[in-house]
């Protein structure tokens, strides 16, 4: 296991392992890893020869009134979780070492996929993240990546890239891990005050009793699943909802009905205090 601050150290490091002749799986991360991130990794591990887990806080993906200065970070801590977890190198790169100096190049995917959801409030946020994750792939070149559902939006506009650009890298979607009241993990859920931990869980609250509307109604209006999550929400004062969205989880596509057999996300940003979650449920009637 080895701890990686330059692209020409990495690949030096694939040259000495003959890296070509494995599989490679790669983890992009900011880092501050949680039971989330590791789960992707050990993910990772059971389905490739090699892992490698990359920590870096992408300043392209936040606006300037946004925590980059801020986020959190422990390296040592992520050297130790990401081993633990089976990563066999952590890519550490300063920003110098992935936006070269005078780089000028974006990549971004047009339309609406980008446009809605998170993409209202944080208009250039997708564009730095597939900036990011393209830049990455270039330099890891894995067989498969691997992202959480957690970040619903964020995992579809990725394979949507690949596939526009044709990368040559296997697109995995894995679960949301929570805690054990049902917060979903997230490096940001360490901003949250006791209270607002307290708060937090009734995103994950509204997702079951939608859950359990679904399944007592065989039949769902999308409205009234809208109002049951809202009305939930709502009864938090500490919570502000910025969106509550009952979408086609495979296009992100609005819907009025729900049809059999059909998965739907539901999805939700709300700000928790100063502190904004995302979450989301994928939800179907039988
Ligand atoms: P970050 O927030 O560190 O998340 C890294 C990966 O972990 C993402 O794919 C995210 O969806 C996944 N993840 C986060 N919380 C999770 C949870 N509770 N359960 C399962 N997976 C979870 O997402 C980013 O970083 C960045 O945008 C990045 C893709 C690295 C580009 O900078």
């Amino acid at each position: 296991m080895c701890l990686i601050r330059t692209v020409s150290e990495l690949k030096a490091w694939f040259a000495k392992i003959d890296r070509r002749s494995m599989s490679l799986g790669f983890v992009p991360t900011m880092g501050y890893l949680h039971e989330g991130h590791c789960s992707l990794i050990k993910t990772a591990k059971a389905q490739n020869e090699l892992v490698v887990v990359s920590v870096f806080i992408n300043p392209t993906q936040f606006a300037s009134n946004e925590d980059f200065e801020n986020y959190p970070n422990d390296i040592d801590r992520d050297y130790k979780l990401a081993t633990y977890s089976g990563a066999d190198a952590v890519f550490y790169p300063e920003v110098g070492e992935i936006y070269v100096p005078g780089s000028s190049t974006v990549i971004e995917v047009l339309g609406d996929m980008t446009k809605k959801l998170c993409g209202v409030t944080r208009p250039m946020h997708f564009r730095g993240v597939t900036t990011i994750v393209g830049i990455l792939f270039n330099i890891v070149r894995p067989n498969k990546a691997y992202f959480g559902q957690k970040d619903a939006q964020q995992a579809l506009i990725i394979k949507k890239m690949v596939m526009d650009l044709h990368v040559p890298v296997e697109i995995i979607v894995c679960p949301t891990i929570r805690e054990s009241d049902g917060l979903a993990m997230s490096s940001r859920n360490v901003y949250l005050s006791p209270e607002e931990r307290t708060q937090a869980i009734c995103i994950n609250d509204a997702f079951q009793k939608a859950e359990e509307y679904i399944r007592a109604n065989n039949c769902i209006s999308v409205l009234q699943l809208f109002k049951i999550i809202e009305s939930h929400i709502c009864r938090y004062d500490l919570m502000r909802i910025e969106y509550i969205q009952i979408l086609d989880s495979d296009t992100l596509e609005n819907i009025t009905s729900i049809e059999s057999g059909k998965i739907i996300l539901v999805a939700v940003a709300a700000k928790c205090g100063k502190t904004r979650l995302i979450d989301n449920k994928m939800l179907s009637i039988t």
